[in-house]
């Protein structure tokens, strides 16, 4: 018998899906490592698909009265922070090809809009984006790739800067005073630790035109695999390995 490795490698390998399945992509990384940039990159370049973003945003937990009083004591980068039963329910939904409603949040309100949703609808290619969209088993085991976008902490905090105080109504103390409180301490205990899942890990971000370029390729080439075994069931498609 051969050399078993299993035991040696830090999770299961990720699987292709099933024919008639949508191709679930995981996209991870630090506060404003250019995931969303990414994400969007992925679906321009797959506009002959129909492709949904999911963001794990959606899904914060929306502050009870209490937690709003005391908010900078509030650590929104714990894997508690989010509703992740919802999260995943939505998930297996959209995967079995049914349209969801996803939760609207306000990031200057701290809370869910009460009567507006998102309408997503089933797709071939289903996109998950958040900093810890890979922490929870249940979630990393429905992903047919994950991506780990890796921009170094510097740039990260500089963009944080700007968008918190521009687009997320917070001065420059309170970004400051919350990074180092809760989103560093965060990142090294729970997305950094995360990185190791991933299949793919991408330096420099959005600005890594020939890294979206192969994982488009790859992505393609799934999704080619799928049509053709949904027009010939009983034909094996031998599988071509992908690295960076
Ligand atoms: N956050 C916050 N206030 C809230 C909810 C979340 O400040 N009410 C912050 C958390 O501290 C967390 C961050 O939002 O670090 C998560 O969003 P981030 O990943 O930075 O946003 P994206 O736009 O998804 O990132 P990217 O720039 O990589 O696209």
């Amino acid at each position: 018998s051969g050399l078993r490795l299993d035991g040696l490698l830090p999770s299961s390998p990720t699987p292709d899906p099933t024919p008639n399945q949508p191709f679930v992509i995981g996209v991870s990384g630090g506060t404003a490592s250019g995931k969303t940039t990414v994400c969007d990159m992925i679906i321009q370049q797959l506009h002959d698909h129909r492709v949904v973003l999911v963001n794990q945003d959606s899904f914060y937990r929306g502050l009870r009265p209490e937690e709003l009083e005391r908010v900078h004591e509030y650590n929104f980068d714990h894997p508690d922070a989010f509703d992740t039963e919802q999260l995943l329910e939505c998930m297996r939904k959209l995967i079995s090809g049914q349209g969801v409603h996803v939760p609207i949040y306000d990031f200057k309100k701290h809370q869910r809009s009460s009567d507006s949703f998102r309408q997503v609808n089933a797709s071939d290619v289903i996109i998950l984006e958040g900093i810890l969209v890979f922490h929870d088993q249940g979630v990393r085991d429905l992903m047919n790739m994950k991506i780990f976008v890796d921009t170094d902490a510097d740039v990260r905090l500089a963009r944080r800067i700007r968008r918190d105080t521009v687009e997320r109504g917070r001065d420059i103390n309170s970004v400051l005073e919350q990074y180092a409180k809760f989103v560093k301490p965060a990142f090294d205990d729970f997305v950094l630790p995360s990185k190791k899942y991933a299949d793919v890990i991408i330096p420099r971000g959005g600005d890594n035109h020939v890294a979206i370029d192969l994982i488009v390729q790859h992505i393609r080439t799934k999704l080619g695999q799928h049509d053709l075994c949904k027009i010939y069931p009983n034909v094996y498609v031998i599988q071509s390995t992908f690295q960076i």
